[in-house]
C-alpha cells in the first residue's frame, strides 16, 4: 500500500477511531465473553466496546491460534478493516530460551547475538507476533537493580554493538519481505538504568553530558540500524517522566536522530505522569504524553478517554493524533498486514520451528559462550571418570531460563544433573543432593536433613560441584536487592560442604553481578553460568569437562562489596587518584575496601593462557583523514585451544572536559591453538577519539592519547600516540 492510501484511510476515520488506534491492550479484552467485561475491566478503565473494536494493538498474546482468532473477530467489527498489531516481550528467546541478555553479552560475539535474535524472531513470527519489546539497551552500573539481567552491561560502545546486533537479528534488512522477521522496539528511552540506588522505577538525574556520552549511544545505535519502535521508561529524567519528555521524544529522537517510527509508553506510564506529580489530571497526563511524542499508550486509557475532549476544545491540535496514526498504520503496512493480517501465524510452522534441534544447538552454543570462568585453581576441566558430588538447589532444577522468558517452558530445559550425566563415563560416579532450598523463605524442618545428606555425599567424592544462585524472581522487573549476596542458607550449605575438605567448584545461576568475596576466597573454581536458558545444563557440562574452553568476559563489574556501588571501569580520574602501593590517606579511596571491583569489566579466565606482546603503532601521530594502525601479538601459551577476546581501550590524556581513565573502542574474538601466535590489528581513526567537548559538540580534540590492549580492562599493555 502506498503512503497516499494510508492517508486516505486516515481521512475516512472518525476522530474517535483514530484515537483508539493509539490504544494498546492485553488479549483478555478481545477473548470470550466481551459482554461480561463491559461491567468488569472495561468499566474500570472507563472504556467501552467501541474502543475494543478500534484498538490499534495488543500485547502479550502469544500463539498462532489465539492471535488468528482475535484478528479474525476484530476485523469483523472494525469498520475501517485496519488489522491489529501484536506485540510481545521476546527478550532472550521465544520458546527456545537463550541466556539472559547480560549473559549473552559476555560472549562478546556480535554474530552469535544476531543469530539468537533471528531465531527468536522466527519462533515468535510463526506464533503471530509482529513486534518484540526488545532490545533493552539501558546502560547499567548498579547491580542492585533487578533489570541489569536484561541489559548488555556498563559500556556504551559494547552496548551499541549489541543493540545493532539485536535489531539486525529481529528485523533483517528492515524490509520485512522475509516473513520470519519481526519489527522491534528499543527500550527504555532513556536512562532507566541509572535509577537511584538501583531501586526499580526510581528517579534518574544525570547531566546532559553523561546522558549523551554514556546513556544515549545504544538507543541511537538501535535506531541507526532501523529499529521500528521506541518505548519510554518508567523514570523521571531531569524532573520529567520520560513519557512526558518532549526533549527526549521530539528534540533528540525525532529532530536530532531523524527517527520516523512508532513510539510507545511503557505499561501504564502515561497514567503515572499524574502520579509523578507532573500532570494535574488524567486529561493533562494524556495531553503531556501526546505533546511529548508518545504514539501508543500501553494499558492505561487516558488517550482513549481524554484526547477527544482535548481536540474538541482546541487544547491540542488534531494533527498530533493524525501523525501518530499515520506512523502506526505505516508500520502495519510495512509488515504487510493490510494484505495478510495473519502474516506468519501458522500452527504447523510453530510445530516445525519451536525448539527445533537447530535452535537448541544455538542455545547451547550461546549458553557456553556466555559463561564466565571467574576463578580456577587448576581444578577445571574435570575428568570424565571423576567421582562427583553435585550439591545445591540448582543441581537438578529446571527453572534456569531467567525472567522475561514467559513463553519458554522450564519443562524443556536441561538441568545441570542431566548435562553432567550425558558426559561422565560411569553414571554411578555422580551423587546429587539438593543441600538446601533456594532461599530462606522456603525453610522447613527438613533443612538439617538436606544439609547432612549433602555433607555425606561430599565425603565420598573426589570433587564437589556446588550449584547455587538467586531465585529467578530475585531478578528482572521489580526485583531490586539491597544485599546482592548469595542467600544466607546457601552460604551455610557452602560452609558445611567445605568441611569435607574436597575441592569445590561453584556454578552460579543468577541475573546480576553478586558480591562473591567470601566465595572467591574459599572455592577452588567459580563458573558464572547466569540464567543459561533451555540448554543450560548441557552447556555448563560442556565447560566443566573441557569440551568447550570458557571464553566469556564480564560486561559489568562485580563489586567487592555493596558499599562500592556504582563501580565501573570507564570512570574518571579524581584530582587525587590512588596510586597502588602508595600509602597516602588523602587520595580517593575507602578506608576499609579497595577501589577496584572484585572482578573487573572484560574479565574472564580460560583453561589456557594468552600472552600479549609487541604492541606497535605504524606512526606516532595522525591528523584528520588519516589513521594509525596498531598491531599486537597474542600467543596461546597454555595447553588448550581457545577463543580470546582482545580488547582495545583508549584514554584521552587531557581534554576540554575530563575523560574516562579508559574507554573500550574495539575488540576482536580470535581462536588460537596451543603454541599458536596471531597478530591483531586495530585502526585508530578520528572517529574513535570523538566525544562531547566543552560546548557539547561531538568531535576529536588534538593532543596525546594512550592506547591499551589486553584480555580485560585491567591487565593491559600500552602505547602512546598523538592526534595533531
Ligand atoms: C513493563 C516493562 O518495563 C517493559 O520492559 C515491558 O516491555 C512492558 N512491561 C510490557 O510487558
Amino acid at each position: 500500500m502506498e503512503l497516499n492510501e494510508i492517508k486516505n484511510i486516515i481521512k475516512n476515520m472518525t476522530l474517535e477511531e483514530k484515537i483508539y488506534q493509539l490504544q494498546q491492550l492485553t488479549p483478555e479484552f478481545f477473548q470470550n465473553d466481551i459482554e461480561t467485561k463491559l461491567t468488569g475491566p472495561l468499566q474500570e478503565m472507563e472504556i467501552d466496546k467501541n474502543v475494543i473494536n478500534n484498538t490499534g494493538s495488543i500485547l502479550a498474546a502469544y500463539d498462532a491460534k489465539t492471535i488468528k482468532n482475535i484478528q479474525k473477530e476484530y476485523l469483523k467489527n472494525n469498520r475501517n478493516k485496519i488489522p491489529l498489531l501484536f506485540m510481545d516481550d521476546v527478550i532472550h528467546g521465544f520458546k527456545t530460551i537463550f541466556p539472559i541478555p547480560l549473559g549473552l553479552a559476555c560472549s562478546w560475539d556480535i554474530e552469535l547475538v544476531e543469530k539468537c535474535a533471528s531465531i527468536s524472531a522466527k519462533e515468535a513470527a510463526v506464533s503471530g507476533i509482529h513486534v518484540t519489546f526488545s532490545p533493552m539497551v539501558d546502560l547499567v552500573r548498579d547491580p542492585r537493580w533487578g533489570r541489569v539481567m536484561e541489559s548488555t552491561g556498563e559500556d556504551p560502545y559494547l552496548n551499541s554493538q549489541f543493540a545493532k546486533a539485536f535489531v539486525k537479528g529481529y528485523q533483517g534488512d528492515n524490509s520485512f519481505s522475509d516473513i520470519f522477521k519481526i519489527a522491534c522496539c528499543v527500550k527504555h528511552f532513556a536512562g532507566y538504568g541509572a535509577c537511584e540506588a538501583g531501586r526499580d522505577y526510581n528517579t534518574v538525574d544525570i547531566s546532559e553530558r553523561f546522558l549523551y556520552e554514556f546513556y544515549l549511544p545504544s538507543y541511537k545505535a538501535a535506531i541507526d540500524q532501523g529499529c521500528e519502535m521506541v518505548m519510554s521508561a518508567f523514570n523521571l529524567i531531569d524532573g520529567i517522566p520520560t513519557s512526558a519528555n518532549k526533549k527526549l521524544f521530539r528534540d533528540i529522537l525525532r529532530n536530532e536522530w531523524g527517527f520516523k517510527g512508532v513510539t510507545i509508553s511503557d505499561w501504564n506510564a502515561v497514567e503515572e505522569i499524574l502520579i509523578n506529580g507532573v500532570a494535574e489530571s488524567k486529561q493533562d497526563a494524556a495531553k503531556k504524553a501526546i505533546e511529548a511524542g508518545i504514539d501508543i499508550e500501553m494499558m492505561s486509557t487516558n488517550y482513549a478517554n481524554y484526547l477527544k475532549n482535548l481536540v474538541e476544545n482546541k487544547i491540542i491540535d488534531e494533527s498530533l493524533i493524525d501523525e501518530a496514526v499515520e506512523r502506526i498504520l505505516t508500520l502495519k503496512n510495512k509488515l504487510g498486514l493490510f494484505e495478510n493480517p495473519y502474516r506468519t501465524a501458522d500452527e504447523e510452522l510453530e510445530k516445525k520451528y519451536h525448539l527445533c534441534p537447530e535452535h537448541r544447538a544455538t542455545a547451547r552454543e550461546a549458553a557456553a559462550n556466555s559463561m564466565v570462568l571467574l576463578k580456577n585453581d587448576e581444578v577445571l576441566p574435570l575428568k570424565k571418570d571423576a567421582k562427583i558430588a553435585l550439591i545445591g538447589p540448582y543441581s537438578d532444577n529446571k527453572n534456569i531460563l531467567g525472567r522475561w522468558s514467559d513463553r519458554g517452558d522450564p519443562e524443556n530445559s536441561i538441568t545441570l544433573k542431566e548435562g553432567i550425566l550425558s558426559k561422565i563415563t560411569y553414571k554411578d560416579n555422580l551423587i546429587v543432593e539438593e543441600g538446601c532450598k533456594l532461599n530462606q523463605k522456603q525453610y522447613d524442618t527438613n533443612d538439617e536433613q538436606l544439609l547432612n545428606n549433602a555433607f555425606i555425599a561430599c565425603k565420598e567424592a573426589d570433587v564437589i560441584i556446588l550449584a547455587l544462585g538467586e531465585d529467578e524472581d530475585m531478578t528482572g522487573e521489580a526485583a531490586s536487592r539491597a544485599d546482592i549476596s548469595i542467600p544466607d542458607n546457601q552460604i551455610r550449605l557452602a560452609e558445611k560442604i567445605l568441611e569435607a575438605g574436597k575441592p569445590v567448584i561453584l556454578v552460579l545461576f543468577n541475573g546480576r553481578p553478586l558480591v562473591l568475596k567470601w566465595f572467591n576466597e574459599k572455592m577452588s573454581a567459580i563458573l558464572e553460568a547466569w540464567f543459561p536458558g533451555t540448554e543450560g545444563g548441557n552447556a555448563i557440562a560442556d565447560i566443566l569437562f573441557g569440551d568447550v574452553n570458557p571464553s566469556g568476559k564480564l560486561t559489568m563489574s562485580f563489586p567487592y562489596n555493596v558499599g562500592q556501588i556504582p563501580v565501573y571501569y570507564n570512570s574518571f580520574n579524581t584530582g587525587r587518584p590512588k596510586i597502588p602501593g602508595e600509602d597516602n590517606k588523602y587520595t580517593t579511596c575507602f578506608l576499609d575496601i579497595p577501589n577496584e571491583p572484585l572482578y573487573p569489566f572484560g574479565y574472564g579466565l580460560s583453561y589456557t593462557r594468552y600472552k600479549y606482546s609487541n604492541l606497535s603503532l605504524n606512526k606516532e601521530s595522525f591528523t584528520y583523514g588519516e589513521n594509525i594502525i596498531a598491531t599486537v601479538e597474542i600467543e596461546n601459551i597454555g595447553n588448550y585451544s581457545g577463543f580470546e577476546i582482545v580488547q582495545w581501550y583508549i584514554r584521552d590524556i587531557a581534554g576540554s572536559v575530563a575523560r574516562p581513565v579508559k574507554e573500550l573502542k574495539g575488540f576482536e574474538k580470535i581462536f588460537l591453538k596451543p603454541g599458536e601466535k596471531k597478530k591483531v590489528e586495530f585502526v585508530i581513526t578520528e572517529e574513535k577519539l570523538k566525544f562531547y567537548t566543552i560546548d557539547m559538540s561531538y568531535k576529536a580534540e588534538k593532543g596525546r592519547f594512550k592506547l591499551f590492549v589486553g584480555g580485560n580492562s585491567v591487565d593491559l599493555i600500552e602505547a602512546e600516540f598523538k592526534f595533531i
